[in-house]
C-alpha cells in the first residue's frame, strides 16, 4: 500500500543566496510629474511615510544577512528611489543608465559617480536605457523590455557590454512599462547552463515575447492580473526568500508551492510613483 506522502510530489528545496544591493532613502520622494499612469501629481504624497516603509525593506534585507549600500539621494529626483533604474552591474562591471526622460536624466552621473567611486568598471550608454528596470540577469542570458523605456539598440549595446545573449521582450501595458514590473526572476544564482525559475505576466507582453518565454521557461509560474495589477511581480529574491508585496495573496501562495519563502513589505507610497519593492533594489554583482 503507497503511503499518502508517496503521492505528493514535494516541493523542491530553495537556497538563499548572499546578495549585495544599491538603494537610495526616499528623502525627496513626492510626485510632481507623471511619467507612467501610476504618477498623479494631483494626489497628496506623504515623504515621512515612504521613508518609513522603505526603511522596512532596508531592514529587512541587512536582517535577511545582505549586504546594502546606500547612494545619497538628490534634492529634486523624486524617483532616484528606484534604484533599479540606476545601472546594470555583472562581474564588477556597471553600464550605466540614459533616462528617457528628462525629469531623470540628472540621476545617471550620480549613479555613474558611484558605480566609479565604489571601484566598478563603469560603462557610458549611448543608447536609451533603465537599467535593471529593464535588464534581467536570468542564468547566461539578459532578458531585456522594451516599448515603452529602454529602446531595443539598448539591447544590443547591453550585450554588446557584457557579452551575452539578449532576450527582447516587448511590453505593451503602459501599466507595466518596465520589465521589473512584468517579471521576476526567483533564482539569482544557477549553476551553469541552466535557468532559474522565473514567474512573469502574460498580459504584459505581446504573443511573440509570450511565445519566446513559454519556450525558455516552461515552468514559469503564470501570474494572474489581480497581482500583476498590485505590483506582485516588482519583488525581489536571493533564491528561497521572496520579498513581495502584501496584496500579492495568489503569487504568495504559488511561491510558497514552489518551495520559496515569500516576505511581505508594504511600500504602498512609492507605488504612488509606479514602483515598488523590486524598483527600490539594485543588484551589484560583483567581481568574482
Ligand atoms: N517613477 C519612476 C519612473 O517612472 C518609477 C520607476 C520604477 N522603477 C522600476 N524599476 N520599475 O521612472
Amino acid at each position: 500500500m503507497s503511503t499518502p506522502e508517496a503521492a505528493v510530489t514535494a516541493a523542491p528545496s530553495r537556497t538563499a543566496h548572499h546578495r549585495h544591493y544599491l538603494m537610495c532613502r526616499p528623502e525627496y520622494f513626492t510626485v510632481n510629474y507623471s511619467i507612467n499612469p501610476w504618477m498623479e501629481p494631483a494626489n497628496p504624497t506623504d515623504t515621512a511615510k515612504a521613508v518609513a516603509q522603505w526603511q522596512k525593506l532596508y531592514d529587512l534585507y541587512v536582517e535577511l544577512g545582505h549586504d546594502v549600500e546606500l547612494i545619497d539621494p538628490l534634492p529634486g529626483y523624486p524617483d532616484m528611489v528606484y534604484t533599479a533604474n540606476g545601472g546594470f552591474v555583472i562581474d564588477g562591471r556597471a553600464y550605466v543608465p540614459k533616462f528617457r526622460f528628462v525629469e531623470r536624466q540628472g540621476e545617471a552621473p550620480a549613479f555613474a559617480d558611484w558605480f566609479r567611486a565604489a571601484g566598478y568598471d563603469t560603462i557610458e550608454p549611448q543608447e536609451v536605457n533603465e537599467g535593471e528596470g529593464d535588464f534581467l540577469l536570468a542564468g547566461d542570458v539578459i532578458l531585456a523590455g522594451t516599448g515603452f523605456r529602454s529602446t531595443g539598440d539598448s539591447h544590443r549595446e547591453v550585450g554588446e557590454v557584457f557579452g551575452r545573449e539578449v532576450v527582447t521582450l516587448n511590453l505593451v501595458d503602459p501599466r507595466f512599462y518596465h520589465l521589473d514590473t512584468a517579471i521576476a526572476v526567483l533564482d539569482p544564482v544557477v549553476p551553469e547552463g541552466e535557468h532559474p525559475t522565473i514567474a512573469y505576466l502574460p498580459g504584459a507582453f505581446d504573443d511573440a515575447s509570450r511565445e519566446i518565454l513559454e519556450e525558455r521557461f516552461p515552468d514559469a509560474i503564470l501570474v494572474s492580473d489581480e497581482d500583476g495589477a498590485v505590483f506582485g511581480l516588482n519583488s525581489s529574491s536571493d533564491g528561497y526568500n521572496v520579498i513581495i508585496s502584501p496584496r500579492a495573496k495568489g503569487f504568495e501562495k504559488q511561491l510558497r508551492d514552489r518551495g520559496y519563502n515569500p516576505i511581505t513589505v508594504d511600500l504602498s507610497e512609492l507605488l504612488l510613483g509606479g514602483g515598488g519593492i523590486k524598483c527600490c533594489t539594485l543588484e551589484l554583482r560583483d567581481a568574482e
